[in-house]
């Protein structure tokens, strides 16, 4: 864990209720790099509660951030200008664990759930790996990172509406798409997550892996607001995962 205020280099609006917020470390501060699928605890003037956000992206000094703006702590850091600093405590959760033995991943996102797994692609591309990434929106606006995914690797697009890329849910795209993959990452509402569950091909124990969203208050697994039941006893979402395998998820 580390505790840093950065200063922000932007925070702008990229899809409906969606803000990117692009953060840089002070200088001669080194930050730990993250994992993919971490997340970091955002301290936003007003709120009590620290707010955690996963990482989308990162380079040596700066951290991306992608957020949708939904309540009142969201809504405030809406607010923030380029220039502010926002104190941040990250290196927060045990991210995906990238299954190097791999070549075909497939990456399943839906909403902000999406974010983090740009990150993941990235490394699984790094290391050697060919990615499908399938992202899932509600409407045409809410679509974003859709050109950073395909800049990537091969990146199918869905709306339940229809209104942009195939039509439906991430599930019928995984079905269509003739896919086969050695190994799954995925992280989204948690509907979204079961039906990924139940459909997903059979894979070899810790080849599927699933962020879960939850309520958190410390983030860094000291007040239990975060438990879950799993196959192996309670877990702290925040500390334990929020990536568990499919072997650990108990609905
Ligand atoms: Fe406190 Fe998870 S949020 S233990």
């Amino acid at each position: 864990m580390q505790l840093i205020d950065y200063m922000i280099l932007e925070n702008t609006k990229i899809a409906r209720e969606v803000y990117r917020l692009t953060l840089e470390a002070p200088p001669g501060v080194r930050q730990e790099l993250p994992v993919p699928g971490q997340f970091v605890n955002l301290q936003i003037d007003g709120c009590y509660l620290r707010r955690p956000i996963s990482v989308c992206d990162w380079s040596e000094r700066r951290l991306t951030l992608i957020y949708k703006a939904v309540g009142t702590g969201t809504e405030k850091l809406a607010a923030y200008s380029p220039g502010e600093t926002l104190n941040v405590l990250g290196g927060l959760g045990n991210g995906y664990t990238i299954i190097r033995e791999a070549r075909h991943p497939v990456l399943i996102g839906g909403g902000v759930g999406v974010p983090p797994l740009y990150g993941l692609a990235r490394e699984l591309v790094r290391a050697g790996q060919q990615p499908l990434a399938i992202l899932g929106f509600n409407t045409a606006d809410e679509v974003f990172y859709e050109t950073e995914f395909a800049a990537l690797c091969r990146t199918v697009v869905t709306t339940a509406d229809g209104s942009h890329g195939e039509k439906g849910f991430v599930t019928d795209a995984l079905k269509n798409v003739g896919f086969v993959y050695d190994s799954l990452y995925t992280c989204g509402p948690e509907p979204m997550l079961r039906a990924v569950y139940d459909q997903a091909a059979p894979l070899p124990p810790g080849r599927a892996q699933f962020s879960f969203e939850r309520r958190m208050a410390c983030g860094f697994g000291a007040c239990m607001v975060c438990s879950c039941r799993t196959a192996e006893g309670y877990k702290r979402v925040c500390k334990d995962g929020p990536v568990l395998t499919r072997e650990e998820i108990l609905w």
